[in-house]
């Protein structure tokens, strides 16, 4: 069987999970670490043994044995980036969210399908044993009407992580930070285990922003879920804490609350014999830290595994292009809530400012109809 050939564009902190994904696929090559940055591709190939390092993407894409990219840049280049890799006929693992805009990832799922090449977007939480686990006890009734649930992240990131980088902190670069960068993950695998959810109201805060950070560092929002569960959500980057997540899901005949830390823990799985039995056995299931930043966990890999099955099967994938839309549509919706005034209003110092759209980025291509 040919190897799957892949290479990681953008050179930088969760490049490593890429890297260490794909070197634990039996049969693939990593062939290319690209960033603009040379230093940083140069660097990343002479890490973990890439034989090829480039500034230029289109050295990437012209490699005509190459079968797949990562995309691990900034939010505002998913769609540009993506859609130049499926339209040069490669197969597309891109980083979360799926895109800056919804009208960006809807064409970019609809590309996917004219090409036929598998467009996945990294959720790896979705990968945990602890989150796969709930989603099969929710799906043979252990937790029963589910009816209410919390779901929170409290991270501390400091003035450097903001103030050092081009992206980060700003809406033309990453379109949110609270709830599209860090939060992303805890309202991705919530949506996953119960289903859709709507927003029934959302605030956001700038209350301690960090390194000249104009995006909110803070998000409140009431969602309901497809069995009218009454859920609450929070996110901020402004703890003290690194990084600590929470999920607690109620339901009539069983609640749950674990997390998405790294390894993922069930805390409480409280109900019936069975599901305190399989509780039981989840508690086993905890593998060691892989390369790169511990708080990202394990499961690049598993969702890597997928994505090779999936580029050589076609088997669908837990976490594809469609998934991945509609957690950004979910998300867009909060925060066109939270920004429009609202109950958000009273809570905010100064008015949030707008959003730019992706194509003030220089060099962002503009979004096609989704039709193309
Ligand atoms: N799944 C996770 O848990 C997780 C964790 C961290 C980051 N992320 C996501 O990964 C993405 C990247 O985040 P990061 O923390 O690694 O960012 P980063 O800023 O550390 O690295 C981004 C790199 O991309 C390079 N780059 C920018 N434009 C490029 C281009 N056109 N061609 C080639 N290289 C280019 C930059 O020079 C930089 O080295 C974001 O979408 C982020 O949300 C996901």
């Amino acid at each position: 069987m040919k190897p799957l050939v892949h290479a990681v564009i953008g050179c930088g902190r969760v490049a490593p999970n890429h890297v260490d994904g794909f070197s634990a696929l039996p049969n693939a090559e990593l062939r290319w670490a690209c960033d603009r940055d040379l230093s940083r591709a140069e660097s990343l190939a002479r890490e973990y043994g890439l034989p090829r390092a480039t500034s230029d993407v289109r050295d990437v894409l012209a490699d005509p044995e190459l079968d797949s990219v990562s995309i691990a840049v900034d939010h505002a280049q998913h769609y540009e980036l993506a859609a130049a890799a499926l339209k040069a006929g490669k197969h597309v693992l891109v980083e979360k969210p799926l895109a800056l805009t919804v009208e960006e990832g809807t064409a970019l799922t609809a590309l996917a399908e004219r090409t036929g090449r598998v467009l996945s977007v990294v959720s790896q939480h979705r990968y945990d044993p602890v989150v796969t686990s709930v989603r099969s006890w929710i799906a043979n009734g252990h937790l029963g009407h589910l009816v209410s649930g919390t779901v929170s992240l409290q991270c501390g990131r400091d003035d450097d992580y903001y103030a050092d980088s081009y992206w980060r902190g700003t809406f033309a670069g990453e379109g949110g930070s609270a709830l599209v960068n860090q939060g992303y993950h805890a309202l991705d695998v919530t949506r996953w285990l119960i289903g859709d959810l709507a927003v029934v109201g959302a605030a956001v805060g700038h209350t301690a922003p960090r390194g000249g950070m104009e995006t909110e560092d803070t998000l409140a929002a009431v969602l309901r879920g497809p069995q009218g569960a009454l859920m609450t959500y929070q996110v901020t980057v402004a703890s003290s804490i690194t990084w600590r997540t929470r999920i607690e899901l109620v339901g009539t005949e069983g609640s749950v609350l674990f997390d998405l830390d790294h390894p993922g823990t069930l805390h409480l799985a409280e109900g019936s014999e069975a599901l305190r039995a399989a509780a039981r056995e989840v508690e086993t299931q905890v593998e060691p830290a892989p390369a790169g930043i511990g708080y990202y966990g394990i499961s690049h890999r598993q969702q890597i595994a997928d994505f090779a099955t999936a580029v050589r099967d076609g088997r669908p994938m837990t976490a594809d292009g469609t998934e991945g839309l509609r957690t950004l549509r979910l998300l867009q919706e909060m925060y066109t809530w939270a920004r429009s005034g609202g109950a958000s209003a009273s809570l905010l110092p100064t008015a949030v400012p707008v959003p730019a759209p992706s194509a003030a980025v220089a060099g962002a291509a503009a979004a096609p109809a989704p039709s193309e």
